[in-house]
């Protein structure tokens, strides 16, 4: 199981997926076989970053505009990487990340239009590495998803069906198309999802 150092891992999905939850079980299930794992959350985990995570999520930000909303998530995640992320990977951690770029190329990319190709353009100019060495999204339909989030709805998480339709649309489309992604049905029980996410590690990610 030390193939687990130094590994990079990110949860991902729609709102009410449950990735927070699955990111805390994963962490314990990496430290019960011997290895340090952290776990940070995007945006956020920094002072700088958990700023930015406010600006993004007030309600009374109706006025951001898709462009300025990219570059703050993108910015909240520069800082990320260099405060916590590189060090913890150069120290041998298995980092478990709570959303990444696949979150800016579903929402801001797919949903909000302003084109997956040029995010990851972006990313690559702002980040020294884009891509874990694996990402699970956590699928869910609106459906199963509404009754996981809390009644008071952030300013992204009030965006509307048509755009959390295509956000779903963004993440399946985006592990369609790229290897190092694996999706799972986030809908079946706490259990149920865990045993998943750890059968698709270690497949995919301990004996390739
Ligand atoms: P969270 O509550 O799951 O931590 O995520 C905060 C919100 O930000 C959630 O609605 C998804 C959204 N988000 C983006 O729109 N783009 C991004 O790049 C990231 C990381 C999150």
């Amino acid at each position: 199981m030390n193939d687990l150092k130094g590994k990079f891992i990110v949860l991902d999905g729609p709102d009410g997926c449950g990735k927070s939850t699955q990111a805390k079980l994963l962490s314990k299930w990496v430290q019960d076989q011997n290895v340090s794992a952290v776990t940070f959350r995007d945006p956020g985990t920094t002072p700088i970053g958990e700023k930015i995570r406010n600006i993004l999520l007030d309600n009374a930000n109706t006025q951001m505009s898709t462009a300025a909303e990219m570059l703050l998530y993108m910015a909240a995640r520069a800082q990320l990487w260099t405060q916590c992320i590189e060090p913890a990977l150069n120290e041998g951690k298995c980092v478990i990340l709570d959303r990444w770029i696949s979150s800016t190329c579903a929402y801001q990319g797919f949903a909000g239009g302003f084109g997956v190709d040029k995010i990851i353009t972006i990313a690559q100019e702002s980040l020294p590495r884009i891509w874990p060495d694996m990402t699970i999204i956590l699928d869910i339909d609106l459906k199963s998803a509404a009754p996981r989030l809390k009644s008071d709805l952030d300013r992204m998480e009030k965006k509307g069906l048509v755009y959390h339709k295509k956000v779903r649309d963004g993440f399946l489309s985006l592990a369609d198309a790229r290897s190092g992604f694996a999706v799972v049905d986030a809908s079946e029980d706490i259990k149920t999802v865990h045993s998943k996410v750890i059968e698709i590690i270690t497949k995919k990610l301990l004996t390739d």
